[in-house]
Protein backbone atom coordinates (compact mmCIF):
# COMPACT_ATOMS: atom_id res chain seq x y z
CA UNK A 1 0.00 0.00 0.00
CA UNK A 2 1.44 3.63 -0.89
CA UNK A 3 1.85 6.01 1.49
CA UNK A 4 -0.82 7.83 0.58
CA UNK A 5 -3.45 5.16 0.36
CA UNK A 6 -2.56 4.86 4.05
CA UNK A 7 -3.14 8.40 4.47
CA UNK A 8 -6.99 7.63 4.68
CA UNK A 9 -7.18 4.69 7.30
CA UNK A 10 -9.62 5.62 9.73
CA UNK A 11 -10.21 9.27 8.58
CA UNK A 12 -13.55 10.66 8.82
CA UNK A 13 -14.62 11.32 5.40
CA UNK A 14 -18.04 12.76 4.60
CA UNK A 15 -19.07 13.00 1.11
CA UNK A 16 -21.73 15.54 -0.20
CA UNK A 17 -23.42 15.15 -3.06
CA UNK A 18 -25.83 17.10 -5.18
CA UNK A 19 -28.42 16.96 -8.05
CA UNK A 20 -26.14 15.43 -11.07
CA UNK A 21 -26.62 12.74 -13.11
CA UNK A 22 -22.85 12.34 -12.25
CA UNK A 23 -24.36 11.17 -8.62
CA UNK A 24 -24.04 7.76 -9.67
CA UNK A 25 -20.36 8.43 -9.33
CA UNK A 26 -20.25 9.11 -5.95
CA UNK A 27 -21.19 5.57 -5.27
CA UNK A 28 -18.06 4.68 -6.72
CA UNK A 29 -15.94 7.22 -5.34
CA UNK A 30 -17.62 5.85 -1.23
CA UNK A 31 -16.22 2.89 -2.15
CA UNK A 32 -13.24 3.49 -3.24
CA UNK A 33 -12.53 5.92 0.01
CA UNK A 34 -14.38 3.16 1.87
CA UNK A 35 -11.97 0.64 0.58
CA UNK A 36 -8.80 3.06 1.20
CA UNK A 37 -10.16 2.78 4.86
CA UNK A 38 -12.14 5.75 5.51
CA UNK A 39 -14.98 5.92 7.25
CA UNK A 40 -17.54 7.72 5.28
CA UNK A 41 -20.72 9.62 5.36
CA UNK A 42 -22.90 10.76 2.71
CA UNK A 43 -25.04 13.91 2.91
CA UNK A 44 -27.12 14.47 0.04
CA UNK A 45 -29.24 17.36 -1.43
CA UNK A 46 -32.67 16.85 -1.99
CA UNK A 47 -32.38 16.93 -6.13
CA UNK A 48 -29.51 14.15 -5.19
CA UNK A 49 -31.86 11.81 -3.78
CA UNK A 50 -33.69 12.12 -7.62
CA UNK A 51 -30.91 10.62 -9.22
CA UNK A 52 -29.48 8.66 -6.89
CA UNK A 53 -31.19 6.66 -3.68
CA UNK A 54 -30.01 7.05 0.17
CA UNK A 55 -30.34 3.72 0.40
CA UNK A 56 -27.68 3.09 -2.10
CA UNK A 57 -25.19 4.99 -0.36
CA UNK A 58 -26.22 3.15 2.79
CA UNK A 59 -25.27 0.07 1.68
CA UNK A 60 -22.05 1.13 1.03
CA UNK A 61 -21.18 2.68 4.33
CA UNK A 62 -23.27 0.95 6.19
CA UNK A 63 -23.67 3.57 8.19
CA UNK A 64 -27.28 5.89 8.18
CA UNK A 65 -27.39 8.80 4.68
CA UNK A 66 -28.44 12.47 5.85
CA UNK A 67 -31.08 13.96 3.36
CA UNK A 68 -32.50 16.52 5.60
CA UNK A 69 -31.44 19.56 7.16
CA UNK A 70 -33.24 19.34 10.24
CA UNK A 71 -32.57 15.54 10.60
CA UNK A 72 -31.23 13.95 14.02
CA UNK A 73 -28.88 11.19 14.03
CA UNK A 74 -29.26 7.68 15.46
CA UNK A 75 -28.60 9.25 18.92
CA UNK A 76 -31.36 12.20 18.69
CA UNK A 77 -28.10 14.77 18.21
CA UNK A 78 -28.60 17.27 15.34
CA UNK A 79 -26.98 15.25 12.39
CA UNK A 80 -25.15 17.99 10.23
CA UNK A 81 -23.81 19.57 13.18
CA UNK A 82 -22.12 16.10 14.30
CA UNK A 83 -20.76 15.27 10.99
CA UNK A 84 -19.43 18.59 10.39
CA UNK A 85 -17.81 18.35 13.74
CA UNK A 86 -16.78 15.19 13.21
CA UNK A 87 -15.31 15.17 9.70
CA UNK A 88 -11.63 15.11 9.08
CA UNK A 89 -12.35 16.40 5.81
CA UNK A 90 -15.44 17.00 3.62
CA UNK A 91 -15.63 16.01 -0.15
CA UNK A 92 -18.82 17.52 -2.67
CA UNK A 93 -18.81 15.78 -5.40
CA UNK A 94 -20.94 16.04 -7.47
CA UNK A 95 -21.28 19.98 -7.17
CA UNK A 96 -23.52 21.68 -9.62
CA UNK A 97 -23.75 25.46 -10.53
CA UNK A 98 -26.15 25.75 -7.97
CA UNK A 99 -24.41 24.18 -5.09
CA UNK A 100 -21.47 26.42 -5.85
CA UNK A 101 -23.31 29.30 -5.38
CA UNK A 102 -24.78 28.55 -1.99
CA UNK A 103 -21.32 27.71 -0.61
CA UNK A 104 -19.83 31.06 -1.81
CA UNK A 105 -22.76 32.70 -0.54
CA UNK A 106 -23.27 31.18 2.83
CA UNK A 107 -26.42 29.70 2.23
CA UNK A 108 -27.31 27.12 3.89
CA UNK A 109 -30.92 25.18 2.78
CA UNK A 110 -29.82 21.25 2.47
CA UNK A 111 -27.93 18.65 4.46
CA UNK A 112 -24.64 19.49 2.44
CA UNK A 113 -24.47 23.40 2.34
CA UNK A 114 -24.69 22.73 5.78
CA UNK A 115 -22.13 20.72 7.04
CA UNK A 116 -19.99 22.36 4.73
CA UNK A 117 -21.13 25.34 6.26
CA UNK A 118 -20.48 24.18 10.18
CA UNK A 119 -17.36 22.40 9.37
CA UNK A 120 -13.64 23.45 9.85
CA UNK A 121 -12.22 20.37 8.16
CA UNK A 122 -10.90 20.33 5.07
CA UNK A 123 -12.70 20.57 2.06
CA UNK A 124 -12.47 19.05 -1.51
CA UNK A 125 -14.91 20.25 -4.38
CA UNK A 126 -15.87 18.56 -7.41
CA UNK A 127 -18.21 20.38 -9.67
CA UNK A 128 -19.92 18.62 -12.51
CA UNK A 129 -22.32 20.44 -14.82
CA UNK A 130 -22.59 21.88 -18.75
CA UNK A 131 -20.11 23.37 -20.34
CA UNK A 132 -21.92 26.70 -20.68
CA UNK A 133 -22.78 26.44 -16.61
CA UNK A 134 -18.76 26.05 -15.72
CA UNK A 135 -18.22 28.96 -17.79
CA UNK A 136 -20.13 31.56 -17.16
CA UNK A 137 -18.70 34.07 -15.16
CA UNK A 138 -21.11 33.64 -11.89
CA UNK A 139 -19.85 29.83 -11.97
CA UNK A 140 -15.87 31.41 -12.22
CA UNK A 141 -16.13 34.15 -9.65
CA UNK A 142 -17.98 31.36 -7.29
CA UNK A 143 -14.92 28.86 -7.84
CA UNK A 144 -12.62 31.69 -6.84
CA UNK A 145 -14.87 32.61 -3.69
CA UNK A 146 -14.37 29.19 -2.58
CA UNK A 147 -10.48 28.84 -3.45
CA UNK A 148 -10.55 31.90 -1.42
CA UNK A 149 -11.63 30.33 1.46
CA UNK A 150 -8.66 27.58 1.35
CA UNK A 151 -11.42 25.17 -0.50
CA UNK A 152 -9.38 22.90 -2.88
CA UNK A 153 -11.85 22.72 -6.05
CA UNK A 154 -10.87 20.04 -8.67
CA UNK A 155 -11.18 20.88 -12.19
CA UNK A 156 -13.90 19.50 -14.10
CA UNK A 157 -13.03 17.06 -17.05
CA UNK A 158 -13.76 17.66 -20.99
CA UNK A 159 -15.50 14.92 -22.04
CA UNK A 160 -19.25 13.91 -23.69
CA UNK A 161 -21.73 15.84 -21.20
CA UNK A 162 -25.32 14.94 -20.16
CA UNK A 163 -26.75 17.56 -22.51
CA UNK A 164 -25.34 15.79 -25.88
CA UNK A 165 -22.33 18.28 -25.90
CA UNK A 166 -18.64 18.02 -25.55
CA UNK A 167 -17.07 20.46 -23.60
CA UNK A 168 -15.36 21.30 -20.16
CA UNK A 169 -17.96 20.12 -17.29
CA UNK A 170 -17.69 16.29 -16.66
CA UNK A 171 -17.00 15.22 -12.52
CA UNK A 172 -13.78 14.31 -12.51
CA UNK A 173 -13.10 10.81 -12.04
CA UNK A 174 -13.40 9.09 -8.61
CA UNK A 175 -9.48 8.45 -8.26
CA UNK A 176 -8.79 11.29 -9.30
CA UNK A 177 -10.84 12.53 -6.15
CA UNK A 178 -9.81 9.60 -4.14
CA UNK A 179 -6.13 11.06 -4.91
CA UNK A 180 -6.80 14.50 -4.09
CA UNK A 181 -8.30 13.61 -0.59
CA UNK A 182 -5.51 11.40 0.06
CA UNK A 183 -3.01 13.79 -0.53
CA UNK A 184 -4.94 16.19 1.72
CA UNK A 185 -3.72 13.95 4.52
CA UNK A 186 -0.76 12.66 2.90
CA UNK A 187 3.37 14.12 2.30
CA UNK A 188 2.10 17.63 0.95
CA UNK A 189 5.22 19.11 0.27
CA UNK A 190 7.85 17.02 -0.38
CA UNK A 191 8.94 18.03 -3.41
CA UNK A 192 9.06 21.87 -1.98
CA UNK A 193 12.00 23.69 -3.58
CA UNK A 194 12.45 21.89 -6.50
CA UNK A 195 11.67 23.27 -9.99
CA UNK A 196 10.65 20.96 -12.95
CA UNK A 197 9.64 21.48 -16.16
CA UNK A 198 7.25 18.74 -18.12
CA UNK A 199 6.04 18.91 -21.70
CA UNK A 200 2.91 17.43 -22.09
CA UNK A 201 0.73 16.29 -25.16
CA UNK A 202 1.92 16.09 -29.31
CA UNK A 203 3.35 18.43 -31.68
CA UNK A 204 1.55 19.34 -35.06
CA UNK A 205 3.79 19.67 -37.48
CA UNK A 206 2.50 22.49 -40.51
CA UNK A 207 2.19 21.38 -43.93
CA UNK A 208 0.13 24.17 -45.12
CA UNK A 209 -1.64 26.81 -43.66
CA UNK A 210 -4.04 24.15 -42.64
CA UNK A 211 -2.86 20.99 -42.46
CA UNK A 212 -0.28 19.66 -40.72
CA UNK A 213 1.23 16.40 -39.52
CA UNK A 214 -0.01 15.19 -35.49
CA UNK A 215 -0.03 12.36 -33.24
CA UNK A 216 -3.28 11.12 -31.03
CA UNK A 217 -1.35 11.94 -27.56
CA UNK A 218 -3.60 13.84 -25.24
CA UNK A 219 -0.92 15.14 -22.89
CA UNK A 220 -2.94 13.49 -19.64
CA UNK A 221 0.15 11.73 -18.33
CA UNK A 222 2.21 15.24 -18.31
CA UNK A 223 -0.73 16.75 -16.89
CA UNK A 224 -1.21 14.30 -14.08
CA UNK A 225 2.48 14.39 -13.72
CA UNK A 226 2.22 18.55 -13.50
CA UNK A 227 -0.47 18.05 -11.11
CA UNK A 228 1.38 15.59 -8.99
CA UNK A 229 4.30 17.99 -8.55
CA UNK A 230 2.21 21.13 -8.24
CA UNK A 231 0.69 19.49 -5.11
CA UNK A 232 3.62 17.85 -3.61
CA UNK A 233 4.71 21.49 -3.58
CA UNK A 234 7.03 22.22 -6.71
CA UNK A 235 7.59 25.47 -8.81
CA UNK A 236 6.20 23.74 -12.22
CA UNK A 237 6.78 25.24 -15.92
CA UNK A 238 4.42 23.36 -18.31
CA UNK A 239 5.23 23.19 -22.14
CA UNK A 240 2.38 22.12 -23.58
CA UNK A 241 1.96 20.91 -27.07
CA UNK A 242 -1.44 20.03 -28.64
CA UNK A 243 -3.79 18.74 -25.65
CA UNK A 244 -7.25 17.46 -25.57
CA UNK A 245 -7.49 18.00 -21.35
CA UNK A 246 -7.33 21.38 -19.73
CA UNK A 247 -4.01 22.34 -18.31
CA UNK A 248 -3.75 22.77 -14.93
CA UNK A 249 -3.75 26.40 -12.63
CA UNK A 250 -0.95 26.75 -10.56
CA UNK A 251 2.10 26.27 -13.09
CA UNK A 252 3.74 28.17 -15.84
CA UNK A 253 2.09 27.34 -18.93
CA UNK A 254 4.43 27.69 -22.21
CA UNK A 255 2.61 26.66 -25.37
CA UNK A 256 4.69 24.99 -27.83
CA UNK A 257 2.88 23.16 -30.74
CA UNK A 258 5.19 22.56 -33.00
CA UNK A 259 8.97 20.07 -32.40
CA UNK A 260 10.56 23.37 -33.22
CA UNK A 261 8.38 25.50 -30.60
CA UNK A 262 9.26 22.87 -28.03
CA UNK A 263 13.11 22.62 -28.19
CA UNK A 264 13.58 26.24 -28.04
CA UNK A 265 11.47 25.97 -24.99
CA UNK A 266 12.86 22.98 -23.77
CA UNK A 267 16.36 24.09 -24.22
CA UNK A 268 15.54 28.09 -22.98
CA UNK A 269 13.89 26.39 -19.29
CA UNK A 270 16.22 23.41 -19.02
CA UNK A 271 19.12 25.24 -17.36
CA UNK A 272 16.85 27.16 -14.77
CA UNK A 273 15.16 23.92 -13.55
CA UNK A 274 16.55 20.65 -11.51
CA UNK A 275 14.16 18.00 -13.41
CA UNK A 276 13.06 17.79 -16.82
CA UNK A 277 9.96 15.49 -17.37
CA UNK A 278 9.43 14.92 -21.17
CA UNK A 279 6.33 13.29 -21.67
CA UNK A 280 5.36 15.28 -25.08
CA UNK A 281 5.10 12.45 -27.82
CA UNK A 282 7.42 14.93 -30.16
CA UNK A 283 7.11 13.76 -33.86
CA UNK A 284 10.28 12.76 -34.99
CA UNK A 285 9.82 14.19 -38.46
CA UNK A 286 8.10 17.26 -40.03
CA UNK A 287 7.30 18.32 -43.30
CA UNK A 288 10.69 20.22 -45.48
CA UNK A 289 9.42 22.57 -46.91
CA UNK A 290 6.02 23.90 -45.54
CA UNK A 291 3.59 25.87 -47.94
CA UNK A 292 2.96 29.11 -46.96
CA UNK A 293 -0.52 28.61 -48.77
CA UNK A 294 -2.97 26.20 -48.85
CA UNK A 295 -1.82 23.30 -51.38
CA UNK A 296 -4.22 23.11 -53.86
CA UNK A 297 -6.13 19.35 -54.62
CA UNK A 298 -4.09 17.77 -57.26
CA UNK A 299 -5.34 14.44 -58.97
CA UNK A 300 -1.48 13.58 -59.66
CA UNK A 301 -1.59 13.54 -55.68
CA UNK A 302 1.36 14.92 -53.10
CA UNK A 303 4.67 14.08 -52.15
CA UNK A 304 5.90 15.28 -48.78
CA UNK A 305 9.09 15.30 -47.95
CA UNK A 306 9.90 14.46 -44.30
CA UNK A 307 12.81 15.75 -42.74
CA UNK A 308 13.79 14.48 -39.05
CA UNK A 309 13.19 17.33 -36.51
CA UNK A 310 16.06 17.44 -33.44
CA UNK A 311 15.67 14.96 -30.44
CA UNK A 312 15.13 17.53 -27.57
CA UNK A 313 15.62 15.39 -24.78
CA UNK A 314 19.17 13.65 -26.39
CA UNK A 315 19.96 17.51 -26.63
CA UNK A 316 19.36 18.62 -22.98
CA UNK A 317 21.42 15.30 -22.10
CA UNK A 318 24.33 16.94 -23.91
CA UNK A 319 24.83 19.60 -21.85
CA UNK A 320 27.01 20.41 -19.34
CA UNK A 321 26.53 18.89 -15.62
CA UNK A 322 26.39 22.45 -14.26
CA UNK A 323 23.10 23.16 -16.18
CA UNK A 324 21.37 19.90 -17.41
CA UNK A 325 18.82 18.59 -15.15
CA UNK A 326 17.81 15.29 -13.87
CA UNK A 327 16.40 13.73 -17.19
CA UNK A 328 13.34 11.58 -17.50
CA UNK A 329 11.86 10.38 -21.05
CA UNK A 330 8.63 8.05 -22.02
CA UNK A 331 8.77 5.65 -24.73
CA UNK A 332 5.92 4.06 -25.83
CA UNK A 333 7.14 0.97 -27.23
CA UNK A 334 5.23 -2.14 -29.86
CA UNK A 335 8.13 -4.60 -29.68
CA UNK A 336 11.17 -5.44 -27.24
CA UNK A 337 10.29 -2.61 -24.66
CA UNK A 338 13.01 -3.16 -22.29
CA UNK A 339 15.55 -3.59 -24.96
CA UNK A 340 14.51 -0.06 -26.98
CA UNK A 341 13.51 1.27 -23.69
CA UNK A 342 16.94 1.05 -21.87
CA UNK A 343 18.44 1.86 -25.39
CA UNK A 344 16.57 4.94 -25.49
CA UNK A 345 17.64 5.71 -21.99
CA UNK A 346 21.54 5.48 -23.03
CA UNK A 347 21.87 6.68 -26.22
CA UNK A 348 19.57 9.95 -24.71
CA UNK A 349 21.32 10.38 -21.82
CA UNK A 350 18.69 9.74 -19.31
CA UNK A 351 18.73 9.28 -15.88
CA UNK A 352 15.06 6.76 -15.69
CA UNK A 353 12.91 6.42 -18.48
CA UNK A 354 9.09 5.21 -18.02
CA UNK A 355 8.16 3.01 -20.77
CA UNK A 356 4.44 1.03 -21.95
CA UNK A 357 3.79 -1.32 -24.41
CA UNK A 358 1.52 0.09 -27.35
CA UNK A 359 -0.22 -2.13 -30.21
CA UNK A 360 -2.19 -4.55 -27.67
CA UNK A 361 -5.55 -4.62 -26.98
CA UNK A 362 -5.34 -1.66 -24.21
CA UNK A 363 -5.04 1.49 -25.87
CA UNK A 364 -2.86 3.74 -23.44
CA UNK A 365 -3.24 6.93 -25.76
CA UNK A 366 -5.58 9.00 -24.57
CA UNK A 367 -7.05 6.51 -21.57
CA UNK A 368 -7.35 7.22 -18.00
CA UNK A 369 -4.84 4.27 -17.34
CA UNK A 370 -1.71 2.85 -18.01
CA UNK A 371 0.66 0.58 -17.45
CA UNK A 372 4.57 1.69 -17.14
CA UNK A 373 7.81 0.46 -15.96
CA UNK A 374 10.37 2.31 -15.32
CA UNK A 375 13.65 1.89 -16.03
CA UNK A 376 17.10 2.89 -14.90
CA UNK A 377 20.64 2.32 -16.11
CA UNK A 378 20.65 -1.07 -13.90
CA UNK A 379 17.21 -2.36 -15.45
CA UNK A 380 13.57 -1.86 -14.83
CA UNK A 381 12.76 -0.60 -11.10
CA UNK A 382 9.23 -1.12 -10.84
CA UNK A 383 6.92 -3.85 -10.87
CA UNK A 384 3.51 -2.02 -10.99
CA UNK A 385 0.12 -2.90 -12.10
CA UNK A 386 -2.67 -1.38 -14.51
CA UNK A 387 -3.22 2.53 -12.19
CA UNK A 388 -4.90 5.76 -13.04
CA UNK A 389 -2.30 8.28 -14.69
CA UNK A 390 -2.75 10.53 -11.70
CA UNK A 391 -1.54 7.53 -9.48
CA UNK A 392 1.38 6.42 -11.28
CA UNK A 393 2.28 10.41 -11.49
CA UNK A 394 2.22 9.93 -7.85
CA UNK A 395 4.30 6.89 -7.72
CA UNK A 396 6.74 8.69 -10.32
CA UNK A 397 6.95 11.24 -8.28
CA UNK A 398 8.36 9.25 -5.73
CA UNK A 399 10.46 7.78 -7.28
CA UNK A 400 12.23 10.55 -9.44
CA UNK A 401 12.33 12.33 -5.87
CA UNK A 402 14.48 9.59 -4.17
CA UNK A 403 16.70 9.31 -7.20
CA UNK A 404 16.90 12.93 -7.76
CA UNK A 405 17.97 13.26 -4.02
CA UNK A 406 20.67 10.59 -3.89
CA UNK A 407 22.22 12.12 -6.98
CA UNK A 408 22.19 15.42 -5.66
CA UNK A 409 21.91 15.29 -1.66
CA UNK A 410 20.36 17.75 0.34
CA UNK A 411 22.44 20.60 0.95
CA UNK A 412 21.85 21.55 -3.11
CA UNK A 413 18.35 19.99 -2.79
CA UNK A 414 16.18 21.94 -5.09
CA UNK A 415 19.34 24.75 -6.14
CA UNK A 416 21.70 23.73 -8.75
CA UNK A 417 25.25 23.26 -7.56
CA UNK A 418 27.88 24.75 -9.98
CA UNK A 419 30.17 21.46 -9.13
CA UNK A 420 27.09 18.42 -9.90
CA UNK A 421 29.09 15.56 -10.85
CA UNK A 422 28.13 14.52 -14.39
CA UNK A 423 25.53 11.83 -13.99
CA UNK A 424 26.90 9.84 -17.71
N1 LIG B 1 11.81 12.97 -27.70
C1 LIG B 1 12.37 14.21 -27.85
N2 LIG B 1 12.52 14.75 -29.10
C2 LIG B 1 12.13 14.06 -30.20
C3 LIG B 1 11.56 12.78 -30.05
C4 LIG B 1 11.41 12.26 -28.78
O1 LIG B 1 12.74 14.84 -26.85
N3 LIG B 1 12.28 14.61 -31.38
C5 LIG B 1 11.66 12.41 -26.33
C6 LIG B 1 10.24 12.05 -25.97
O2 LIG B 1 9.55 13.14 -25.40
C7 LIG B 1 10.43 10.93 -24.98
C8 LIG B 1 11.72 10.25 -25.44
O3 LIG B 1 12.38 11.20 -26.29
O4 LIG B 1 10.63 11.39 -23.68
C9 LIG B 1 11.47 8.99 -26.20
O5 LIG B 1 10.58 9.27 -27.27
P1 LIG B 1 10.35 8.26 -28.45
O6 LIG B 1 9.40 8.85 -29.45
O7 LIG B 1 10.00 6.93 -27.87
O8 LIG B 1 11.82 8.21 -29.00
P2 LIG B 1 12.39 8.26 -30.45
O9 LIG B 1 13.85 8.56 -30.27
O10 LIG B 1 11.60 9.18 -31.30
O11 LIG B 1 12.26 6.77 -30.92
P3 LIG B 1 11.22 6.04 -31.91
O12 LIG B 1 11.99 5.85 -33.14
O13 LIG B 1 10.85 4.77 -31.20
O14 LIG B 1 10.04 7.00 -32.09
Amino acid sequence: MTEDARALTGRRIVVGVSGSIAAYKALILVRELTSAGAVVDVAMTPAATAFVTPLSFAALTHRPVVTDVLGLDPDSQIAHVELAEAADAIVVAPATANLLAELAAGLVDDAVSAIVCASRARVVIAPAMDAGMWTHPATQRNVETLRGFGYLVLEPEVGSLASGLTGIGRLAEPATIVAAVERLFARSGDLEGLRVVITAGGTREPIDPVRFIGNRSSGKMGVAMAEAARDRGAAVTLIGGTMSVTPPRGVTLTEATTAAAMRESVIRAAPAHDILIMAAAVADFAPARPSGRKIKRDASGLDLRLVPNPDIIAEVGEMPADIRPFLVGFAAESDDLEANATGKLRDKGLDLIVANQVGGPFDAIGSDDNTVTVFGVEGALTDWPMLPKRQIAERLWDLIADRYRRDDPAPTRGRKAATRAPRR
